[in-house]
Parts: C-alpha cells; sequence; structure tokens
C-alpha cells in the first residue's frame, strides 16, 4: 500500500483532527506538522497547548454529540485522534459506521476505555487476563455490600474518570461514606448519561437527577469496587498496532501520586517470565481493541504475577520518558501507526527518566530559571504553555537520560526541580 500525503491547506492535504489538545496532542500535531499533514485541534477551552501548534483551533463540548458531529462535518477530517476519555464517543461509531470516517484506533475503542466497566469487562471477562477483583455499582447500598465483599482495603473510582479524580482508597469501616461521595463529585458527571446512552436497554436513569447521597438507594455516579493491588512496581507497556504489525516497547515504569504520573523510567527491569506475561496481556488487549496507533497498557506487577490495570488507546503520560529513551517517541510512533507508515525496530537510546512538573495554585503559570534547568547534558524540557492554573496542574516535563535508571531519574528530578514556576 503506497501512502500519500498532500500538502496543507490545500485541496490535496491530509487533515488530522485531534479530539483532545492536551500537552500529549501537542507533541502528536508537532510530529504530524512534521510529516506535512494538516493539523484541526479541539478542546473545550481556548488556548490549550495542541491548539497553539495547530493549523486551526476549536472549542467546543466534545461530550456534545451534535456539537462534535457538525464539526466533523465542517472540517470533514480524513482521521480522528481522540487525545482524551471525556468524548461522546457514540457519535464517534455512529460515523465510523456511517463510513468515510476513521478514528485512532477504533471508534469502538475510544468507547471502551472511557468507561472502566466496558474496559475491565473485556479484559478479565472476555480475555480472561488476571485482574483485581471488581464490582460495579450505582446506589450507596449497593456499594457498601461491594466493599464488604471485595474486602478492605480496596479502591473506589468513578467509572468514568481519570488522572485519579474521584479516586480513593477504603480502608477503614470510617472511609466507606467518604469515599462514595468523594467518587460522586469527582467523576466526569457523565456516568450516568453516558451509560444510558451507550447502553441500550441498560435500564439507565438518564436525567433522573436521584439524591446521590450517602444512605439512599437512588442511583449516583457508577463506580468499580477493586481490590487494592499490593503490587511491587506498576509499569505502562507502550504498544504500538501499525500497517506492518505490533511493536511492543520496552516496560516503563513509574511512580503515581494522587492517581496522578509524577515520574517515570524506561527500561523497567524485570523478571524475564514477568517481562514475557506482560507482553503477552499488551499484545492480548490492543489486539481485541484493534485498528492502529499506540496504546499505554497499565499493568501492576507482583514477582512474577502481572495483573491487568486498565489500557488508554492513545499516547500515555508516563510514555513522556520517550522523549529522550527512543529515537521514535510515543509520539512520533502514533503519528506514523495512525498515517498507516511503517513502524521498523525502535532505538532506545539508554537508560531514562521523566519528571513531572506540577504547579498549584491559581494563574498564569511564568517559568523562571529555564536556562538552570537546561544545563545537564540530556535533558529536555517540555513547557506545555498552558494559559492557566486552577488548583493541581501538570505544566511542564522535564526528560533525561544516564549510566543508570537512578541517575536518569535524578537527572530529570533536578531538571525539575530547577524549574521555577510562578502563577501570575
Ligand atoms: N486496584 C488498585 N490497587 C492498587 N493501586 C491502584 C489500584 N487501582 C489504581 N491504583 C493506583 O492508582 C493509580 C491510578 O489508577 P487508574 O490508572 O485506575 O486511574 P486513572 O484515573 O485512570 O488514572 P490515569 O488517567 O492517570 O491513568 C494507578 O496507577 C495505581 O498507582
Ligand atoms: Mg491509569
Amino acid at each position: 500500500m503506497s501512502v500519500t500525503i498532500g500538502a496543507p491547506l490545500t485541496a490535496t492535504a491530509t487533515r488530522v483532527m485531534l479530539l483532545g489538545s492536551g500537552e500529549l496532542g501537542k507533541e502528536v500535531a508537532i510530529e504530524l506538522q512534521r510529516l506535512g499533514v494538516e493539523v484541526v485541534a479541539v478542546d473545550r477551552y481556548a488556548g490549550a497547548p495542541a491548539h497553539q501548534v495547530a493549523h486551526r483551533a476549536h472549542v467546543i463540548d466534545m461530550l456534545d454529540g451534535s456539537a462534535l458531529r457538525a464539526l466533523i462535518a465542517s472540517e470533514r477530517p480524513d482521521v480522528v485522534v481522540p487525545e482524551i476519555e471525556a468524548i461522546s464517543t457514540p457519535t464517534l461509531q455512529e460515523l465510523e459506521a456511517e463510513g468515510g470516517l476513521r478514528v485512532v484506533p477504533t471508534a469502538l475503542a475510544a468507547r471502551l476505555t472511557m468507561d472502566r466497566e466496558g474496559i475491565r469487562r473485556l479484559a478479565a471477562e472476555e480475555l480472561g487476563l488476571p485482574t483485581s477483583p471488581y464490582r460495579f455499582e450505582d446506589t450507596f447500598a449497593g456499594f457498601s455490600r461491594a466493599v464488604r465483599a471485595i474486602g478492605l482495603p480496596c479502591v473506589v473510582k468513578p467509572v468514568m474518570s481519570s488522572s485519579g479524580k474521584g479516586q480513593s482508597v477504603v480502608r477503614s469501616a470510617d472511609d466507606v461514606a467518604p469515599a462514595w461521595e468523594h467518587a460522586q463529585t469527582g467523576g466526569r458527571g457523565s456516568g450516568r448519561a453516558a451509560r444510558a446512552e451507550t447502553r441500550p436497554g441498560a435500564g439507565g436513569d438518564a436525567g433522573a437527577g436521584g439524591d446521590a447521597g450517602a444512605g439512599g438507594d437512588a442511583p449516583g455516579e457508577r463506580v468499580i469496587v477493586e481490590g487494592f493491588v499490593d503490587f511491587d512496581y506498576e509499569i505502562t507497556m507502550l504498544t504500538v498496532r501499525h500497517v506492518g504489525g505490533v511493536t511492543i516497547c520496552e516496560p516503563v515504569g513509574h511512580v503515581q501520586v494522587d492517581g496522578d504520573y509524577r515520574e517515570s523510567w524506561q527500561p523497567q527491569p524485570m523478571a524475564p517470565a514477568a517481562l514475557a506475561r506482560a507482553r503477552a496481556m499488551a499484545a492480548d488487549i490492543t489486539a481485541a481493541l484493534g485498528g492502529w496507533g499506540i496504546f499505554g497498557v497499565e499493568l501492576f506487577v507482583k514477582g512474577e504475577e502481572v495483573i491487568f490495570s486498565e489500557v488508554s488507546p492513545r499516547p500515555h503520560d508516563t510514555g513522556l520518558v520517550t522523549l529522550a529513551s527512543q529515537d521514535l517517541s510515543e509520539f512520533a510512533l502514533h503519528a506514523r501507526a495512525l498515517l498507516g507508515l511503517p513502524v521498523p525496530e525502535i532505538l532506545q537510546l539508554g537508560p531514562s527518566a521523566s519528571c513531572a512538573v506540577v504547579a498549584s495554585g491559581q494563574g498564569v503559570p511564568v517559568f523562571e530559571d529555564v536556562d538552570r534547568a537546561l544545563a545537564e547534558p540530556t535533558v529536555q524540557l517540555r513547557l506545555f504553555g498552558k494559559p492557566e492554573v486552577l488548583g493541581h496542574r501538570r505544566v511542564a516535563v522535564a526528560a533525561a537520560r544516564a549510566e543508570t535508571i537512578a541517575a536518569a531519574r535524578a537527572r530529570a528530578r533536578r531538571a525539575a526541580e530547577a524549574l521555577t514556576v510562578r502563577l501570575v
């Protein structure tokens, strides 16, 4: 198959629309720009990182199916690339089924992974991958029973949420009601409506708006209750499905704080049996989702045991380390795969690490001491260009290589810490 790429901004253009324009989308947009693709970036607020490097930028509510459909009709992209989970994925499925629109990797993959229930049931019940024990509930009474059934400690998450939002660990009976309340306010707010929309016949209660407070049987935001996995370490298996087959990157180890990634490194040293299992699980889950593109398969490892956690059908934040560690970063790999271009063997450049810079407070982030942060060899910085911080927000990342993983982590951390973020 011959791949043709036209000239951007002409009738011949190869046009890609990014749904979500954060820091990961910005890197994808840059990689697409390098290949002469016309890039259209969409987000729910103006001035998002990928907006700043796209040919055109749009602001819409991507959970609004008719707004999404209208924008796709007017832009007529060849390919749509979801960058976040909060999208009206049923609309993407309709457009894909009507023909003419290619969704990366597939609209079904985007739909299944936006809802923890879809992906967990696929992994555990259809593919038989090992996972933590789990239950899904949407009433407080059912939730309380689920916590008893799973046992303590357990982890509670809204089914529609990401970056650790609404997530907590129940360690004692006192934590049960607060965990429910936290999940009710921390979800995407679309748990009920989206369920009714995506699962006809599921008896959803869209629009009922019942009391979701503790103590009631009224349905609220749906949650997953998961057994707590006492893992030795956790990894992301970046897996690329492309025209020539499947390429699995070296494992990325990472540390999370409050459900949000702070540091990652590659390669994570693993026992050969655990690595073989991790690779097999990454191949299985991505084959089930199908399509072309990169996936971040999140796994927990304890000894030689590997437990599936979740998967993102898009570049993964922990994969920012590949900016330093691989000749083709996860963003370059995604761009190639989605365009149907080859992904030859990936060159590993040496032990590498990334360290996120998180700002807290309110205001416009301004970076001071950028020169100090960039003083050491191999260090790369990405300042995302986010126009505002409100609460906690990742605003930059440092990545670096060194002789060992420990030295690379220390170097990336030094660079991140050298940077001063002032909110003005
Ligand atoms: N069952 C579990 N047992 C132990 N730790 C867990 C469990 N589930 C989640 N965690 C911890 O919380 C982190 C975030 O969980 P998870 O990936 O499910 O949330 P998320 O909101 O999808 O986050 P993100 O969008 O950043 O991937 C995990 O990387 C892990 O460190
Ligand atoms: Mg995760």
